[in-house]
């Protein structure tokens, strides 16, 4: 059953109507037109689809909307661009399909952890999957963004 749900995304106060057992990852791409983060395995277990959830990296295929209702979502899209920039200059990001979900995990561990070593960045993107084997670049480009390198 469909009902009105009160969001906070990306600094925003939004409503939706959905039935409170929607996956936040549906209602942000479906309803919100945020469709920076991906649908990847669809049972929490590639990352693609990952967002913050006051400020901690939780993946929205498999979270539904009661559980989120008045927290603070951000998506990709809400995210500092230097983190972007510095995949870019790395060239981090190849088909770019784990794209948003890496920069989501980046973001919650630099939140931590502002200067993390490349081992700190591999254990906080260790369950993020890219088949196309850009994690060395990936985590370069963390530590780029960090200030570590470059
Ligand atoms: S689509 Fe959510 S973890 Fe894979
Ligand atoms: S860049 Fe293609 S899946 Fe990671």
């Amino acid at each position: 059953m469909s009902e009105r749900v009160s969001l906070r995304v990306n600094g925003r106060t939004v409503q939706v109507d959905a039935a409170a057992d929607t996956p936040l990852l549906h209602v942000l791409r479906e309803s919100l037109g945020l469709v920076g983060a991906r649908f990847g395995c669809g049972e929490g277990a590639c990352g693609a689809c990952r967002v913050l959830v006051d400020g901690r990296s939780q993946t929205a295929c498999d979270l539904p909307l009661w559980a989120v209702e008045g927290r603070e979502i951000t998506t990709v899209e809400g995210l500092d661009p230097a983190l972007a920039e510095a995949f870019e200059a790395e060239q981090a990001a190849q088909c770019g399909y784990c794209s948003a979900g890496m920069l989501i995990g980046a973001a919650a561990l630099l939140r931590e952890t502002p200067r993390p070593d490349a081992g700190q960045v591999i254990a906080a993107l260790d369950d993020h999957l890219c088949r196309c084997g850009a994690h060395p670049r990936i985590v370069r480009a963390v530590l780029r963004a960090a200030g570590a390198t470059g």
